[in-house]
């Protein structure tokens, strides 16, 4: 029996993943990709969008990739590329920017809130478009899962809609995909601002708790993280953010429940629970770290695996595309 397929990406918008990352998707993907015919992308052409100089472009992208494989996306059992290597992406979503409504792109929360960000002089047409590339980046494999955050929801709603509307137009081209909208997973708040999400494109990195930082530095972050006057270590979003953020990240890495974690840290302070915290985060981190080093000190050899990889991709996403430009008159 052929497994279900499974896509998911994410930009190469930073130097180095955050934890947010890893724990939101990368550890399920590493988990999924048995199950799955996975196929997990490094999206370059999304992370256009955003301005950036051509040589951290191209250092980002292989930087993400390889922390990929790092955190145990194996490239021989997931196809594991970059999106800009297969050029039926940008070919399949200018199709589908044709059937795309210009208001139902519009009511995109996303698109809203970014362009709100900011502001006309700075928001590109290609922040508009934006879904409608994603919705390219799913459909030309077939895909029948995307897991994906509670934000992209919206996203994958429309990419079913085009994926229903080409189908009943031109005939069946595409599998509609489901969402699996990960409500177990957690998410994972700045270490400095603990209600606002982690992210590799924060402001200020004061709070954010990077893959490829060296382990010093990722104590200190986690030494000088925003508590409470409490000083007892309980889970509470509402009035304990901070605390609850860091039991989170402590349940998430080293699989204990978050009650035992309390009871193991009950009676003593703040600073024995974050050094425990940080030898649990340095611990998971180090030979993910140490690995993607090394792979980044043979940029030739991950080129050839994310060449070798794109070649598999391609052979998938074009059968989908020659199908389309078939069904459409092309
Ligand atoms: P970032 O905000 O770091 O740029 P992205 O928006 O590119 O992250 O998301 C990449 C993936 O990482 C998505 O699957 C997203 O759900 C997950 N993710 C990002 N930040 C977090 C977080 N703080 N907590 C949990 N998951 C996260
Ligand atoms: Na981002």
């Amino acid at each position: 029996m052929t497994k279900p397929r499974l896509y998911s990406g994410m930009q190469p918008s930073a130097d180095s993943l955050q934890i947010g990352n890893y724990i939101g998707a990368l550890m399920q993907w590493r988990d999924l990709q048995d199950s799955y015919d996975a196929f997990f992308s490094v999206v370059d052409l999304h992370a256009l969008t955003q301005p950036d100089d051509p040589a951290e472009r191209r250092e980002k992208t292989r930087r993400t990739a390889a922390q990929y494989i790092a955190a145990g996306i194996e490239p021989s059992r997931s196809t594991l590329y970059v999106q800009s290597h297969v050029p039926a992406h940008s070919e399949l979503a200018w199709i589908l920017s044709t059937i795309t409504g210009f208001g139902e792109a519009g009511r995109m929360t996303q698109f809203k809130d970014k362009s709100a960000r900011y502001g006309a002089d700075a928001t590109n047409v290609g922040l508009f478009t934006y879904p409608v590339l994603m919705a390219s980046d799913i459909l030309l494999y077939q895909t029948d899962i995307v897991p994906v955050g509670e934000d992209q929801k919206q996203h994958i709603e429309l990419t079913r809609d085009l994926a229903e509307r080409f189908n009943s137009r031109y005939g069946t081209a595409f599998t509609v995909p489901m969402p699996v909208i990960q409500k177990g997973t957690a998410r994972i708040y700045d270490l400095q601002n603990p209600t606002a999400k982690m992210s590799k494109s924060a402001e200020s990195d004061a709070g954010v708790l990077w893959m490829l930082d060296e382990p010093t530095a990722t104590a200190k972050k986690i030494m000088r993280a925003v508590t409470d006057s409490e000083g007892v270590v309980r889970f509470d979003r509402e009035t304990k953010p901070g605390v609850s953020n860091l039991l989170v990240i402590y349940a998430a890495l080293s699989g204990q429940q978050i009650a035992s974690i309390e009871n193991e840290y009950a009676g003593r302070g703040y600073g024995d629970f974050k050094k425990g915290l940080a030898e649990v985060v340095v611990s998971e981190f180090e030979p993910v770290r140490a690995r993607a080093l090394e792979l980044l000190d043979d940029p030739a050899e991950l080129d050839r695996v994310l060449a070798h990889n794109a070649g598999r991709a391609a052979e998938v996403a074009d059968r989908t595309l020659a199908d389309v430009y078939d069904k459409i008159g092309l």
